[in-house]
């Protein structure tokens, strides 16, 4: 029997805690020193602690319980694919009805002829089997040097050596030797942070042209692919100027070279639509997803593949797969995750119920002095601080200084932003109701108050020059 209960004192959980778990994207021994939060429960966009607070989670978990928290069909619907076939694999000539049925399902609602699925455990799984399937793919059709990947400074694909390879974050790449040969990146279309002068268009235009002049300083007969989120994510809600996507799209048709979405966070409704791809108007070969696909409720991700690949891959052995790749669990639970979106209309919710009242109140925030503009698709927002407005100056302090102590305020406030950099997060659960975001609304703007105080107190106001 397991020892360690929730009636065990915080003190007590965060001593263990710190004794033998090691947390991911965190230095262990500062938290020790803080000690971390114990979660006990959640209901709907709430949280609990062992302290006994509820906290309002704008982040959703990591960006995946889109659902909300509490969904006891999801429990009922795993318990019974546990009793009945809890694990089998898929790859000795063999298959099982959850992932038959999660395949079909998810070729239905892919948008044009993404009509493969190849299952994962996650995300950074999905996008390692990605590398290698675009890769075996022009192998398959003769032409094994149109190899090189490129990719983007600052997107997020991943923590596994080829997902983060793929990515683009100095300080992934800083430990562990990576990026790994033959990966590239240009320039992010973030128009916020690096537009200088420039117009948005004219700056989504130049950002998008830096993939062109990589592939002709490659060659096209070198390149593969390239990866992008339809909208950044861990590198801050990155929504790319309208001229952005389109450029793209014509450069990779132009060049032949494949375009891989990554619909991690973007894909089953954050944007608004059920795919990214679709709020961007892109239309990629392969698609990248978990999270939203189960609302986190059970760890599952893939690739959703077009016709023209999957055929070339599904012609040879891909020596590739997961133990794990469609586990059955997992699978019923995002069969049933999708069923209840559908079923519960969470798409047109997030149109026209939450999405409209998410940005009416983040309108409202960015007239708070410290807040920057206002960066909001669907229900996917970032808040960037600033220490003035109208030239959307950095902060002389370290980059993320702000953003930390307003991470802060906002827990001591029961809320849950993220902070990237000095940039604000914003990612609810799709369930979030117009009630709910006013309550967020209330709790952010203390949080936005107290670190403006704050900062004024410790003279970080300043401006970096
Ligand atoms: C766009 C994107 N791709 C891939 C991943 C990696 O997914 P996972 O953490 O499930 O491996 C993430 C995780 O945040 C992500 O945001």
């Amino acid at each position: 029997m397991p020892s360690i209960t929730n009636h065990l004192p915080t003190a007590e959980l965060q001593a263990l805690d710190s004794a033998h778990h090691m947390h991911p994207f965190t230095t262990n021994d500062e938290l020790t020193q803080k000690g971390a939060r114990v979660i006990t429960r959640a209901k709907g966009i709430y949280l609990t602690d062992s302290e006994g607070n509820e906290i309002l989670d704008a982040m959703a978990g990591l960006w995946c319980v889109n659902l909300g928290y509490g969904r006891e069909e999801m429990g009922q619907v795993a318990a019974r694919q546990m009793n009945e076939l809890p694990y089998y694999n898929t790859f000795f000539q063999t298959t099982h009805v959850p992932a038959i049925a999660l395949a079909k399902e998810l070729a239905d609602l892919a948008p044009g002829d993404l009509n493969y699925v190849f299952f994962a455990g996650s995300g950074s799984e999905a996008n390692d089997t990605n590398l290698r399937m675009v890769r075996t793919y022009w192998a398959q059709k003769g032409k094994p040097e149109k190899s090189h990947v490129i990719s983007r400074k600052n997107a997020y694909h991943g923590s596994s050596v080829g997902s983060a390879s793929l990515g683009g974050m100095t300080p992934m790449h800083e430990q562990g030797g990576l990026p790994i040969p033959g990966i590239h990146h240009i320039g992010q279309p973030d128009w916020w942070a690096e537009g200088g002068d420039q117009s948005p268009e004219e700056f989504g235009l130049a950002r998008a042209r830096e993939l062109e002049d990589k592939i002709l300083e490659l060659g096209a007969d070198n390149v593969a692919a390239f990866i992008g989120e339809p909208i950044q994510g861990a590198g801050g809600v990155v929504i790319p100027p309208s001229t952005y996507w389109p450029e793209i799209q014509r450069i990779c048709d132009k060049h032949d070279v494949l375009l891989i979405a990554d619909e991690v966070i973007c894909g089953f409704g954050r944007t608004g639509n059920w795919f990214g791809s679709q709020t961007m108007g892109i239309k990629p070969h392969i698609m990248t997803i978990a999270k939203g696909l189960s609302s986190g409720y059970a760890p599952i991700g893939g690739s959703i593949v077009c016709d023209e690949v999957a055929e070339v891959i599904n012609a040879c052995e891909f020596n590739h797969g997961y133990t794990y790749s469609g586990h059955p669990v997992c699978a019923a639970v995002a069969l049933e995750n999708l069923r209840i979106m559908q079923e519960e209309n969470i798409i047109d919710h997030v149109q026209n119920v939450a999405a409209p009242a998410l940005q009416e109140a983040l309108n409202k925030l960015g007239e708070h002095p410290l807040v920057g503009g206002v960066n909001v698709s669907g229900l996917m927002a970032s808040l960037p601080l600033t220490p003035h407005k109208e030239s959307r100056a950095k902060f002389a302090s370290d980059a993320g200084t702000a953003g930390y102590l307003c991470r802060e305020h906002c827990f001591a406030n029961n809320l849950v932003m993220r902070h990237v950099g000095d940039r604000m997060i914003i990612s609810p659960p799709l369930i979030i109701t117009p009630e709910e975001i006013a309550i967020f609304a209330d709790r952010a703007t203390r949080a936005l108050d107290a670190t403006y105080a704050d900062l004024k107190d410790k003279d970080l106001l300043k401006a970096a020059s």
